[in-house]
């Protein structure tokens, strides 16, 4: 254990079981740690750094804007809060933005203005419908809505009720929602969940009843959105129609910045003073998600298109050759590999062949590279990701 990891061991609070290393400084799609090896990044710290490590224009427009003016808090109008509204909506085809911190404070939102809708409309609609593998964050509304019940117990009771349907059951979702659902929740990709992806058919049938019954649909793309498939966003992939949306992660491509988009419908049904947050679209915020939208609808997009395809054939080709890969999921930059066993052996073999990955519902490797990687890097790290693989098949691997 180094320096860093003891004056940890002692003073911060124990929640986050880390890896035992000491990332010190980043370069595109390379991280160097205390002792100055070398990593290849297929995570993005959580699909968070899109432009990769140390990205000089994001660097410039953060220090400009340090100089300039960081905060004014929103008692105050700035110039940006407003442009960075102007173009998540431009792009996405809501109505409006409201500004938070991170994904789970969009979520929040969401959940708080889905409330505000049907206590405007003096309706006592308060069933929320959240899916078997979700995540939305850790806050206790987040919370709420987070399927996995060791997250939830030590905290409840939660927020509620919230009804809970399996995400390849477009019939049990018609039947579910009535007109005493306020909103569905559901993320187009689940991410912790194992890189789902939800089918075209239960994005219709949730379109369908929640027409029917005036529900809101409340779309949480934290993590699958903002170019990480290769698309801006994934509902309209799948033909989900939302009436709100929650970002974070890449928004800010590592500064914390959260959004929660809206249609006017429920717009409409917001008053002043019915949410807020000290810190929420700050100048500095705005600046990094300006910067880093700048970057994506000036050619990130199509290159995520692109290298996506290149990777999923070298995920593809890995698991055809490789027993312990059961299934590979994901679109763009998002992938999952699922095993024939717990995943968690993947991340120390990795690790050791310089490549950080992740692990997540138990059997499925993430990998969330920045968006910025070329297919020379996806080359160099698939086949670190390859080996890896190899050698976690010849130990045996726990259950293997
Ligand atoms: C889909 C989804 N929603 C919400 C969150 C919560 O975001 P945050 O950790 O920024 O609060 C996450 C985080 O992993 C996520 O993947």
């Amino acid at each position: 254990m180094d320096a860093v990891q003891n004056l940890e061991a002692q003073c911060v609070l124990q929640t986050y079981r880390r890896n035992p290393v000491t990332l010190v400084r980043g370069e595109g799609v390379r991280l160097f740690d205390a002792n100055g090896r070398e990593y290849l990044d297929l995570l993005s710290g959580i699909g968070v750094a899109s432009l990769g490590h140390g990205h000089p224009g994001l660097a410039a427009a953060i220090a400009d804007q340090a100089r300039t003016l960081l905060h004014t808090s929103n008692l105050f109008f700035h110039p940006l809060q407003g442009q960075l509204a102007e173009r998540l909506v431009a792009m996405s085809g809501f109505d409006r933005a409201f500004f938070c911190n991170s994904g789970a404070e969009a979520i929040e939102a969401c959940l708080k203005f889905a409330r505000r809708y049907w206590y405007t409309l003096g309706e006592t609609r308060s069933e929320i419908i959240a899916f078997e593998e979700s995540f939305h964050g850790r806050t206790m509304g987040a919370l709420s809505v987070t399927s996995d019940e060791h997250y939830r117990a030590p905290f409840e009771p939660l927020l509620g009720p919230v009804r809970w349907l399996p995400t390849d059951d477009p019939a049990a979702v018609a039947a579910a929602i009535t007109r005493n659902t306020a909103a569905v929740i559901i993320e187009p990709i689940q991410g912790e969940g194992g890189i789902r992806p939800i089918s075209p058919a239960l994005a219709a049938a949730i379109n369908d009843a929640c027409a029917k019954t005036g529900t809101l649909v409340i779309a949480d793309e934290v993590q699958c959105g903002l170019g990480r498939t290769g698309h801006a966003f994934y509902a309209p992939v799948i033909g989900l129609r939302p009436d709100l949306m929650a970002l974070g992660k890449a928004l800010g491509a590592g500064v914390p910045v959260g959004a929660t988009l809206i249609n006017n419908k429920v717009a409409a049904k917001i008053s002043y003073g019915d949410h807020g947050t000290t810190y929420g679209g700050n100048l500095l915020a705005c600046r990094a998600a300006l910067c880093f939208l700048d970057e994506l609808n000036g050619g990130l997009l199509e290159h995520v298109a692109r290298t996506g395809r290149h990777f999923e054939q070298r995920l593809r080709a890995i698991a055809a050759a490789q027993p312990l890969v059961k299934e590979v999921r994901g679109i763009g930059l998002m992938w999952g590999l699922d095993l024939t066993i717990d995943a968690a052996p993947v991340v120390p073999a990795a690790l050791a062949r310089n490549l950080i990955v992740n692990r997540t519902a138990d059997t499925v490797v993430r990998l969330l590279p920045p968006l910025v990687i070329t297919e020379a890097d996806i080359d160099e790290a698939l086949n670190r990701l390859e080996a890896a693989l190899r050698d976690v098949a010849a130990k045996g691997g726990p259950g293997a």
